[in-house]
């Protein structure tokens, strides 16, 4: 399975640091915010990896990640988003790269404490379709969230809805999503949402009408570093915790 790091958007949140450089280089806590998805794609055992990225500011990944293989990385590629069309948007670049074959998305300001390795071998046996992981959280209007028919982890999904004002469980859906070579066609079927970007959200959801989406809760903590808040968290959860917490290859070379 191949393993594709979204990077792009503005990090208008993030203003004024995300003037000077990409949000994703950030630092969070004593690395860039990028080692942490790409650390979370190597304890899986994913060693090919794409990163889509955009903006003034792309050309620093190069500076930083090279070819990859000081960071324990196979092969590396890089793709360029125009403009920030959203998160499927970004998806759609890696289509080729894909190769028809099953592949693992990490958001590029998602850092969790585990490891999804578990969850990846049970996708690789999954037949075909998706594959999502959720999280209890406090303010789940924040995220895509699931909406149940019975109890999690039994309970089946019927809707994801994102950014509810009223959300209808605490199960946010986290930024690692495991997909079938379908994913390209229905990103291509999309329209864009109020927001003017293409919704995972909408992908997930056209995954669950065909009735092929699995779920698990993801151990561990898990925060994205999108925000200055959530930024400030991840930072703390990695100086009190470690992230990743099985061995990190990506050191601070
Ligand atoms: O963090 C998990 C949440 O991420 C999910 O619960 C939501 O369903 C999902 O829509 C997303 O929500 P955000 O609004 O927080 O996503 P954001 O716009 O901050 O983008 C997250 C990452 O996706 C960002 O760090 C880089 C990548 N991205 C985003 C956009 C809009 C791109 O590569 N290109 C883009 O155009």
């Amino acid at each position: 399975m191949k393993g594709i790091i979204l990077a792009g958007g503005l990090g208008t949140r993030l203003r004024p640091l995300t003037l000077v450089t990409n949000k994703h280089l950030l630092p969070v806590y004593d690395k860039p915010m990028i080692y942490y998805p790409i650390q979370c794609l190597l304890n899986a055992g994913i060693r090919d990896i794409l990163i889509v990225t955009g903006g003034e500011h792309a050309g620093d990944f190069l500076k930083l990640l090279k070819n990859g293989k000081h960071l324990g990385i196979r092969h590396l590629e890089y793709a360029y988003q125009e403009g920030e069309g959203g998160i499927a948007d970004a998806l759609k670049l890696a289509e080729e790269f894909a190769d028809g074959g099953k592949i693992c998305v990490v958001l590029g300001d998602n850092i969790i404490e585990g490891n999804i390795k578990r969850a990846a071998g049970a996708f690789f046996t999954q037949a075909s379709g998706a594959k999502l992981l959720l999280k209890e959280v406090p303010d789940p209007e924040r995220f895509g969230v699931a909406r149940f028919e019975g109890e999690p982890p039994g309970g089946r999904i019927v809707e994801i809805i994102e950014k509810p004002k009223k959300p209808p469980s605490h199960y946010a859906v986290t930024g690692i999503y495991f997909y079938d070579q379908d994913v390209f066609g229905m990103c291509k079927q999309l329209k864009p949402s109020g927001r003017g970007e293409l919704e995972i959200t909408d992908v997930n959801n056209a995954y669950l009408q065909r009735g092929d989406l699995t779920y698990e809760i993801l151990e561990g903590w898990w925060t994205d570093a999108g925000q200055f808040e959530s930024l400030h968290r991840a930072c703390t959860y990695v100086a009190e915790g470690g992230a990743n917490h099985a061995e990190s290859v990506v050191g601070k070379s």
